[in-house]
């Protein structure tokens, strides 16, 4: 070869190197929810806070309202690669066999915020995301989206009110079980079918926080919505663990650190969007909002609470032991403070009995 060609292969290997070098890492981030809620605003606030930090070495690209993959599909698309990062409900981890996450469908089990968020930044949260790594996904954080109501075309006041209505559940057992106790027939279905379910009454009702409600345009087809608070939803963010631990280390610690600074503002914002919602929801005129009276939530959850027992064995009854007694705790640390401003929380019915009693130290 002449030195001329020779000179000139080399710069062109040289400039074509320099290309990939400069090609971005992308994460694809598909979640199954509208971008104005706390799970779509979060995803958002994480690709500007990626980019930015890693100065355009990665590049996020995030898919809203089922776009790419629906429930099912998109755990199957992390585990093969074909995206990098979700953030499923914690209730949809059964199917990959990972039962554990169903601790949080339980109805009732945490009566305010603080005993969830200790359960999720504790040991449990931490025990659940190794559960997830013989599975190829890595665990990364728990982000919030409150508590659940339930709506359907009738009012949902005593549970007489729920016999043989069809109820829309995602796909955990636990909350099967949840809505049999209430005399419900309960119907799994992916989240992007459910307005379409509801306007054609495939199912009569369904349960979510406000924010999933409003933004789908479910209160548009349900005529009739109790604030029941009777369990809880929030969200695993996972990744393809074969993708994570081949990043770059640099890159991988800001990642980290945008994640859980991202986290921060999720929590922040949950209840925003949620309480936002609701007073939407209020001003569109589509739907009765009624608020269930303390005595008739006692009620429900004595319908609900031996679901807690049912679970003991898929679930595991150290789990669930450790989040009862976190809620002991939490309440106690509460009636030790002096009297406070009422929380913005939407507890359930702290002051009933649980299904179990806290361990005896
Ligand atoms: C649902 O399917 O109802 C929710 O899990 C949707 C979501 O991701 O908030």
């Amino acid at each position: 070869m002449k030195l001329a060609s020779l000179l000139s292969a080399l710069a062109l290997g040289i400039a074509s190197f320099a290309v990939q070098a400069a090609d971005p890492i992308v994460i694809k981030f598909s979640h199954v929810v509208a971008p104005d809620t706390p799970k779509g605003r979060a995803a958002d606030h994480f690709k500007k806070l990626a980019e930015e930090r890693t100065k355009g070495r990665v590049k996020v690209e995030v898919f809203p309202n089922s776009q790419l993959y629906k429930d099912r599909e998109e755990m199957e698309a992390l585990q093969l690669g074909a995206v990098q990062m979700l953030a499923p409900s914690l209730a949809k981890f059964g199917p990959l066999g990972v039962r554990s996450f169903e601790l949080f469908d339980l109805p009732y089990i945490f009566p305010n915020k603080e005993s969830l968020y200790r359960v999720m930044d504790g040991d449990i949260g931490k025990k659940l995301f190794t559960l997830l790594e013989a599975k190829g996904i890595t665990g990364l954080a728990f982000w919030d989206n409150g508590f659940k109501q339930m709506s359907a075309n009738k009012p949902l006041h005593t549970l007489e009110d729920f016999k043989g209505l069809k109820m829309r559940i995602q796909s955990s057992k636990v909350l099967e079980a949840q809505m049999k106790a209430l005399g419900a027939n309960p119907q799994v279905m992916a989240f992007s079918e459910v307005y379409s379910a509801l306007q054609q009454g495939v199912v009569d009702g369904t349960e979510n926080p406000m924010s999933n409600l409003y933004t789908q345009k479910m209160h548009e087809v349900q005529k009739h919505l109790t604030l029941s608070d009777h369990g809880y939803l929030g969200y695993a963010v996972i990744v393809n663990k074969g993708f994570w631990d081949g990043l770059p280390a640099d890159v991988r610690d800001i990642l980290n650190k945008a994640m859980a600074d991202t986290t921060v503002f999720e929590r922040k914002i949950a209840q925003e969007e949620n309480d936002e919602a609701l007073a939407k929801v209020k001003a569109s005129g589509y739907t009765a909002i009624y608020t269930l009276p303390y005595k008739d939530r006692v009620v429900w959850q004595q319908a609900m609470l031996p679901v807690h027992k049912e679970f003991e064995e898929k679930i595991g009854r150290d789990f669930i032991q450790a989040a009862y007694n976190i809620a002991a705790q939490v309440e106690k640390e509460k009636a030790a403070q002096p009297a406070a401003p009422a929380s913005k929380d939407k507890p359930g019915p702290a002051k009933a009995k649980p299904a179990a009693k806290p361990e005896k130290k």
